[in-house]
This record gives structure tokens, sequence and C-alpha cells, in this order.
């Protein structure tokens, strides 16, 4: 019996590179997504549903079985901890980089560092790990504002071409992890599921390796 399998995808800048990468995999939306304010989306597999969520729900929906498969960024994965996952696929998609960064011309810091964030989790450990003690002010946006209005010493966000950072008189200082999209499953749905889930798999590591050749071939 075809069981069916429910995939989480990441709305925002992710959806538009993940959509290609699922119809190489013969997975097509049967409406377009973009023109519809639905959640749910039947496909042209008539087991597989897609979810359209914002990314930070992606691994929650996977993690309690309400997802089979999720697709979701590194430093969102990072964020929400990998328990009850697998993360079996790298889709080499919106490549970008995890960094602190620091106004170009700080003032000196007095007392702990002040670290502005929404990624909390990440930057306790980060600086756990470093041995450094910090304060970390959680934000939900524009991360780089914090250090101008004197609200954060540093921050800790996704750096891609760094002109963000640049365009307001910061510049980017240790890596904390280079960030790529990745497939995840739950663990209960890999196990139950098999035989529906490692197709899939299957059919999207192909079609990641051949955009991986066409971006090399370019
Ligand atoms: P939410 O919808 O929950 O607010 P968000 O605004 O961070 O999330 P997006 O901006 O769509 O969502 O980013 C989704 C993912 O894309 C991030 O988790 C990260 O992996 C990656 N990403 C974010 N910014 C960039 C960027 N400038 N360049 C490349 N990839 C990025
Ligand atoms: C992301 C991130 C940085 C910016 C980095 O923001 O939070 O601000 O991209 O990219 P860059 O190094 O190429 O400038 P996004 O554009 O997604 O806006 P957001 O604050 O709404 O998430």
């Amino acid at each position: 019996m075809t069981q069916p399998i429910t995939i989480a995808l990441s709305k925002g800048r992710i959806l538009k590179e993940t959509l290609p990468l699922l119809a190489k995999a013969n997975i097509e939306p049967r409406e377009d997504i973009f023109k519809s304010r639905k959640l749910v989306f039947d496909t042209n597999q008539p087991h597989i549903k897609l979810l359209v969520i914002r990314a930070t729900d992606v691994p929650t929906y996977v993690e309690y079985g309400a997802a089979d498969m999720g697709v979701a960024g590194k430093d969102v994965l990072m964020e929400h901890g990998a328990r009850g996952m697998y993360e079996p696929l790298d889709l080499n998609i919106s490549r970008c980089r995890l960094m602190t960064a620091a106004k170009v011309d700080p003032a000196p810091t007095r007392g702990r560092l002040k670290v502005a964030t929404k990624f909390v989790n990440i930057t306790k450990d980060y600086y756990a790990r470093q041995g450094v003690q910090v304060d970390i002010i959680k934000l939900y946006g524009a991360m780089e504002l914090a250090p101008i209005m004197g609200l954060a010493d540093r921050i800790v966000d996704i750096v891609d071409t760094g002109n963000t950072l640049k365009a307001n008189g910061m510049e980017p200082l240790e890596l904390i992890a280079p960030i790529s999209t990745r497939l995840v499953v739950g663990k209960p749905s890999m196990k139950m599921k098999h035989g529906q889930i490692q197709p899939i798999i299957e059919q999207l590591s192909a079609a990641v390796e051949e955009a991986r050749g066409q971006e090399i071939g370019a």
C-alpha cells in the first residue's frame, strides 16, 4: 500500500529554489503556490502533499510527526536542535554563513559583551565553547540595527554578500557555521514509510547533483 507523505517546505527565499529540485524529483504542486493562500498543496503524485509554512516551524512539524519530511536552512535546524529527525541530504541551495559581526569602529565594551541575535541557542553554545560570558538579546529581525543604536556590541546573523553589514557600518568577524538548506526526515516516518521516503531522497539527491554539475559547468 502507498502510504501518504507530507513534506513541509519553508516559505520565503528558500521556496523558490526548492520547487525546481522537487520538480526534477517528479513532485509538482497541482497549483501555483505563489498565487494561492492555501497552506496545504496536492501534488501530481496523489500520495504526496506539500505544506508551506514559516522556516522556523518546519523542524517542529517534523519533530512531532505532523510532517514526514521537511526542507529548512541549517541555521534553523541548529537553532531548533536535531531531536527526532535525520538530515539525509544537503540541497545545496540558499547558501550563506552564520557569523558574528560588529561595528567597524566599535566603542570599547564595558562589562560583559552584549550580543543581539534571533539565534539564541546557537549563540549561547558558540560563546560557551569560546569560554566567553555574554548577555544575549533576542531580536526577531534587522539585527544590524542593534550595534548602531547601542543595544548590543555584537550580532550573530546570516551573511551572504556582506552588503547588509557594509551598508550599516559593520564587518563580519568569526564564522560560526557555513549554512545551506537541508532535507530532514522524521525518525518514525523514516522507519514506517521507508519504501516511500527512500526514493524521494534518491531522486532529490540526483537533482542536487545535476544542479551542482550545471553550477560547475556555468
Ligand atoms: P522567517 O520567515 O521565520 O522570519 P526568515 O525571514 O529568516 O524566516 P528567509 O529570509 O526566507 O526566512 O530565509 C530562509 C533561510 O534562507 C534562512 O534560514 C537561511 O538558511 C537562508 N538565508 C537567509 N538569508 C540569506 C541570504 N541573504 N542569502 C542566502 N541565504 C539566506
Ligand atoms: C538576511 C540576513 C541579513 C542579510 C544578509 O536578511 O538576516 O540581514 O540577509 O545578506 P547579505 O550579506 O547578502 O547582505 P533578509 O534579506 O532575509 O531579511 P530579513 O531581515 O527579513 O530576514
